[in-house]
C-alpha cells in the first residue's frame, strides 16, 4: 500500500489500528540511511556482512541486499533466508559454534564463500563432507584473541569462552586445518563483542585484529584472501548514552587503512553488523490491556511483553536498562513511575522496570522504540502460546506485512497427539 508523509506517531496509531496488537514496525528508510552511513564510515572496499541474527525478516534480508550489503548467517534457518533474499553464495558467510553435520552440508552444497570454523574437529568434519562429494571448500579460521574490546555491552573474546580457536593454539590449529585434503583456508574471522559506542574502541579493536592476522599469517606461513574485522557497533539505548563518532570513525580507520593497506592489498575485508543497522530502525508497539497496582507498584499490563521482546526484559543482557518506551499520543503529560509487564505467568514478564510513563489507561499503546534489532528473534515465543505478532516493514512511502499474524493453531503444528491405546500397547509389549 502507498502511503504519502504522515507523521510517525500517526502511522503507528493506523497501523496498530489496523493490524492490531501486539506489532513490529521497522523503517526500510532508516535502515538505508544507517547502511549508507556505516559504509561511509568504512574505506573504499571494505565490505559489510549483514548479521541476520540480529533480524531475519525475509523482507530485510531483500533489503539490505538491494542496498548492496553481504551477509553473514549463523544457522541453516538464516542461510535458507538469505538464499531465498538473493544473496549469491559467494557474498555469504557463516559463523557459529555448533554447526551440525546437517547444517555443514547446506554451507558445503550451496558453495558459500567461507565457512568460519570455530574448532579444529569442525573443520575435519567439513574436510571428510568436501571429499565425500569431491569438492573443496572455503574455510576462515575463527580466532578468539586475548583481547576484548574496553565498554562493549557484550564481550566475547579475552575471556574462556566457546567462540573460535584459542590465540594460544591459533598457529597450529590453522597449520593443521590449512593442511587438511578437501578444505581451502581463505582467512581469519575475529568478533570481540557487542555494543561498542566509542568510534576509537572500534578502531583499536580492528588494529589489533588486523596486527593479530599479520602476525598469525607470518608464524604460520599462510597467506590470508579474506579477514573479518567483526565490529560490534553500538546504537545508543539509554539517556546519557551517544551514538558513537562517525567522523572519527571514517577518519580512524582510514588512518589505520592508509597504515596497513600495503600489507592487506588483495585481500577482501569485512566488518559485519546487525544492531547498528536495525535497532533504530524498529518499534514494538503492545496495547495496555488492564492497568492495576500490588502492594504499592503500579502495574501496566500489555498483550505482548517478554514473549516477543525479550531483549526489553533483560533476557540476554546485551542491553541492561529499560528500552526507551513511552504512550503513544500522551508524550505531553507529567509522568509516572510503573512496571510495564507482558501476558506471561511469570514474574520475569516484565518490558519495563520502573519506567516513567504518561498516566496509563486501558486502550493506550506502547511504543517501545530501537526495538528492530533482537527483538522478536531474540524472544521465547514458545512460552504461554501466544500467536507471533505481526511484521511491517515501511519503506520509501510503501507499507509492506513481512510476517502475517501468527495463529493459535501454528502452535499445534508438527505436533503428534498422544494415542493413549498405542502407548499402553508400547509400554506392555
Ligand atoms: C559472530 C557475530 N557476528 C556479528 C554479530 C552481530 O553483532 P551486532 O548486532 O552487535 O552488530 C554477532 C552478535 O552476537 C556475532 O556473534
Amino acid at each position: 500500500m502507498t502511503i504519502l508523509k504522515e507523521p510517525q506517531d500517526t502511522r503507528l496509531r493506523r497501523l496498530a489500528e489496523q493490524l492490531e496488537t501486539p506489532l513490529y514496525v521497522y523503517d526500510g528508510d532508516v535502515i538505508e540511511d544507517r547502511y549508507r552511513l556505516l559504509t561511509s564510515c568504512l574505506p573504499t572496499g571494505f565490505e559489510v556482512f549483514y548479521s541476520v541474527k540480529c533480524n531475519p525478516l525475509l523482507g530485510v534480508c531483500q533489503l539490505l541486499r538491494q542496498l548492496g550489503s553481504s551477509v553473514e548467517v549463523a544457522s541453516a534457518g538464516e542461510l535458507l533466508v538469505a538464499l531465498e533474499a538473493g544473496f549469491q553464495p559467494q557474498d555469504i558467510i557463516w559463523t557459529s559454534p555448533g554447526k551440525t553435520q546437517r547444517e555443514l552440508t547446506m554451507a558445503v552444497d550451496h558453495g558459500i564463500y567461507s565457512i568460519n570454523v570455530e574448532s579444529v574437529e569442525e573443520a575435519r568434519l567439513i574436510g571428510s563432507l568436501a571429499i565425500e562429494r569431491g569438492t573443496v571448500v572455503q574455510v576462515s579460521a575463527r580466532i578468539n584473541p586475548d583481547f576484548q574490546p574496553a565498554g562493549a555491552g557484550l564481550k566475547m573474546t579475552g575471556v574462556p569462552s566457546p567462540f573460535g580457536i584459542d590465540q594460544s593454539l591459533a598457529v597450529d590449529a590453522l597449520t593443521e586445518i590449512a593442511a587438511m585434503p578437501g578444505l581451502s583456508f581463505i582467512g581469519l574471522h575475529v568478533f570481540t563483542g557487542s555494543q561498542v559506542l566509542d568510534a576509537g574502541v572500534l578502531v583499536r579493536t580492528m588494529e589489533k585484529i588486523i596486527q593479530l592476522a599479520l602476525e598469525l599469517s607470518a608464524a604460520s606461513g599462510l597467506s590470508l584472501q579474506f579477514l573479518d574485522l567483526g565490529g560490534g557497533f553500538g546504537i545508543p539505548y539509554f539517556p546519557g548514552e551517544q551514538a558513537f563518532d562517525a567522523n572519527q570513525l571514517r577518519l580512524e580507520l582510514g588512518e589505520l587503512w592508509y597504515r596497513f593497506k600495503d600489507r592487506l592489498s588483495g585481500m577482501r575485508i569485512g566488518v559485519e553488523s546487525g544492531r547498528f543497522l536495525l535497532a533504530e530502525s524498529g518499534v514494538f508497539l503492545a496495547k495496555v490491556l488492564y492497568v492495576k497496582s500490588c502492594k504499592g507498584t503500579k502495574f501496566v499490563v500489555c498483550d505482548g511483553g517478554s514473549n516477543q521482546h525479550a531483549s526489553s526484559a533483560f533476557l540476554g543482557r546485551y542491553v541492561r536498562n529499560n528500552f526507551p518506551m513511552r504512550l503513544l499520543d500522551k508524550g505531553e503529560l507529567e509522568t509516572e513511575e510503573v512496571n510495564v509487564v507482558g501476558p506471561l505467568c511469570t514474574p520475569t514478564d516484565v518490558i519495563g522496570q520502573k519506567v516513567h510513563l504518561a498516566p496509563p489507561e486501558s486502550g493506550d499503546l506502547l511504543v517501545v522504540e530501537r526495538s528492530g534489532a533482537y527483538g522478536l528473534t531474540h524472544s521465547p515465543v514458545l512460552f504461554l502460546s501466544h500467536p507471533l505478532p505481526v511484521e511491517v516493514l515501511c519503506y520509501q512511502g510503501e507499507e509492506l506485512v513481512l510476517r502475517e499474524r501468527g495463529i493459535a493453531e501454528n502452535f499445534l503444528r508438527g505436533q503428534q497427539s498422544f494415542q493413549q491405546k498405542e502407548v499402553e500397547r508400547a509400554i506392555h509389549v
